[in-house]
């Protein structure tokens, strides 16, 4: 995407800042409560969306060296990330040939092998397998045929996305529908990794649904954000994946600048949603002090309960004042999601499983909500063999 895109997201934000408007969807949605609760459709979700859409798992700055290697564990499936000798990034089930125990356990590295701990299998950094402990006692077997198993992954923009089943054919790029390219604006490759935290919370729809909303933003966080923060959101679509940005933020002292003299920093403000559990929020101008909190959202072991992966980036390594500063801006991230979108969220949760209420309501003032539940809703009733046009389509549902 071309830097004139973001500027016309800009020109757009600021006529609506000018203007005091929004633009509002057509009606009030009705969404209905049980979809946070029911174990069927939580079932249907791991099954159709975390185990079949690709998920965007880390990003680039967190494995940049031949070697570097994260593991994890994405909605349930271990998922062992890979930087090998070339250079690129791939992904594989983190489970070993042998009798499939876990290899690496979780969290960041470097290594030249992977080795098994149960009985010491090992494998290199293309997967291959390459030691099998007391192997004549063991017995003959062909070692290139017990490899790691691939899953599909793409390094795009400084992300890493993967699909958990290795036998997915959909087609990376067509889910992202050009956001990617709109992404890549970020230059996240360059950028340096501050560090991550987890943090538990309700079902993962709940949590996400705050991601996207800036209504509750002068209310929830009055004592954070303040109350003069604006509750107005634009919302622009690049098929399920979402751009928030308010029109009443930063955007109206560029009116007296040169269009091109527009920094991208600022064109970047506001929040960017990767379709289905990712935020991408910015802060902050060009430079040292320019971080970005991503959050990345998965269902927890039970219907009712997710957890968080917060990442800090900074664009450039921050000196000793600098990394204060961070430490201090992250602190706080995580206290406003955790003690006032978590908190909230934990109660709505147990509020909505009492079954007090048939329904919930997403606003004419909501759309980024209401598109993701359409989007979320045609995803769970597509077919697999659907799944590309579905994303190759332009039209939203
Ligand atoms: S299960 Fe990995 S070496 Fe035995
Ligand atoms: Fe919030």
């Amino acid at each position: 995407m071309r830097k004139t895109e973001l500027i016309g997201m800009a020109r757009d934000s600021l006529n609506h800042a000018r203007a005091g408007t929004i633009t509002q969807a057509d009606d009030v949605l009705r969404v209905p409560a049980s979809i946070y609760y029911a174990p069927e459709r939580w079932q249907r979700e791991l099954d159709r969306v975390f185990r079949r859409l690709p998920l965007m798992v880390s990003t680039s700055a967190e494995l940049p060296a031949a070697g570097d290697y994260k593991a994890m564990n994405a909605a349930g499936v271990p998922v062992l990330l890979i930087r090998g000798a070339q250079g690129n990034v791939k992904a594989y089930i983190n489970s070993c040939a042998h009798r499939g125990a876990q290899i690496m356990d979780e969290g960041r590295g470097h290594a030249r092998r992977f080795t098994c701990p149960y009985h010491a299998w090992s494998y290199n950094t293309a997967g291959e397998l390459t030691h099998i402990y007391c192997a004549s006692d063991f017995g003959a077997i062909d070692k290139s045929r017990y490899g790691l198993v691939p899953l599909p992954c793409l390094e795009r923009s400084g992300l890493v996305w993967v699909i958990t089943n290795p036998s997915s054919n959909l087609d990376i790029p067509t889910f992202l529908s050009g956001y990617d390219s709109a992404l890549a604006h970020f230059d996240f490759a360059d950028w340096h990794y501050f560090g991550s935290r987890c943090i538990e919370g309700p079902d993962w729809k709940i949590a996400y649904d705050g991601y996207l909303d800036f209504y509750h933003l002068p209310i929830l966080h009055k004592e954070t954000f303040g109350a003069d923060t604006s509750n107005k959101a634009l919302y622009y679509s690049w098929g399920p994946h979402q751009h928030v940005k308010s029109p009443q933020t930063t955007e109206m002292h560029l009116g007296a600048l040169d269009e091109t003299d527009w920094p991208t920093a600022l064109l970047l403000s506001g929040v960017w949603t990767v379709f289905p559990h990712v935020s991408i929020a910015s802060f902050g101008e060009d430079g040292e002090r320019r971080g970005v909190l991503i959050s990345q959202l998965f269902p927890g072991d039970t219907p009712g309960t997710s957890y968080t992966v917060q990442h800090y980036l900074l664009q450039r390594a921050p000196d000793k004042a600098g990394q204060t500063a961070a430490a201090e801006q992250f602190k706080l991230l995580g206290y406003i999601v955790e003690a006032e979108d978590y908190a909230t969220g934990l109660k709505q949760q147990a509020c909505l499983q009492s079954g007090a209420r048939e329904h919930i309501l997403f606003g004419r003032n909501e759309a980024g909500g209401q598109n993701f539940h359409r989007w979320l809703q045609t995803i769970l009733d597509t077919e697999d063999a659907h799944l590309n046009d579905l994303f190759a389509s332009a039209d939203p549902p």
